[in-house]
């Protein structure tokens, strides 16, 4: 089976429905996320994601994966985009823009700027100190050791500018279920908060807000572990 096929799944399985947890990470980087962004393994969701950074002026991503990146592409250079942008930009109207916006799909998608292969424990090809926000949905979570858990951070901070903000967010428990044939796709690094805030704090980061937002019993989802930290000079 090709990597698309995985694709494929992975887009029909984590994002073909607008679930709780989707509105709940949505408002995070709706909150949170502005002026020139990098996204930290993107997937072949960055796009999905994007709708809710409202006040980003420009949107660079990067995946270890470079399928994710051609699936991006893909989508960007078709007219028709997949009817779940649809149902976001309804939903986006009523509950957190209070606004009609007819092209926020367009205007969405025409803040994608860069988008390419590489590898949050390398050296990432994109500007250091030049992101207002660099934001992770899953990614640093995918590492194996709190060694490597420290420079994905360190790669996050060393993008931002002073004053920069990193958003972050990560599953507890869940395995996705993709990743038992994609590797990439989960990690074995313990996502706790004391791991990550001593990992955000030894990568020089200031300001390290991290919570748990706790599953609900018997509900499909697990438990989320997010944050925000600045980068002071
Ligand atoms: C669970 S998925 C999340 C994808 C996407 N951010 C989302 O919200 O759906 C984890 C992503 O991190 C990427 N990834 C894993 N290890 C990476 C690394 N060392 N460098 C860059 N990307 C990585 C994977 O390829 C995958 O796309």
């Amino acid at each position: 089976m090709s990597i698309d096929t995985y694709i494929e799944r992975y887009m029909r399985e984590e994002y073909s429905t607008i679930t709780s947890e989707t509105e709940f990470v949505g408002k995070l980087l709706f909150d949170n996320v502005r002026g020139r962004v990098l996204d930290f393994g993107c997937g072949p969701s960055l796009l999905y994601w994007a709708m809710f950074m409202h006040s980003a002026e420009s949107i660079d991503g990067f995946d270890i994966l470079p399928e994710n990146i051609e699936y991006l592409k893909r989508i960007l250079s078709q007219p028709e985009k997949p009817a779940i942008y649809k149902k976001l930009a309804d939903r986006l109207q009523n509950t957190l823009l209070k606004q009609n916006r007819k092209d926020l799909i367009k205007d969405c998608f025409a803040k994608i700027n860069k988008l390419r292969s590489g590898d949050i424990l390398k050296r990432i090809p994109f500007k250091k100190g030049y992101y207002d926000t660099v934001t992770e949905v899953g990614c640093i979570g995918c590492v194996n050791t709190e060694a490597e858990l420290t420079k994905a951070v360190s790669n996050m901070r060393s993008h931002l500018k002073t004053g920069g903000t990193a958003v972050f967010v990560n599953w507890t428990d869940r395995k996705t279920p993709i990743a038992e044939e994609v590797p990439q796709f989960d990690g074995a690094v313990p996502v706790t908060k004391t791991l990550f805030a001593e990992a955000f704090a030894k990568a020089g980061f200031r300001d390290i807000k991290l919570a748990y937002k706790k599953n609900i019993p018997s509900s499909e989802f697990a438990t989320i572990l997010y944050g925000t930290a600045k980068k002071r000079s």
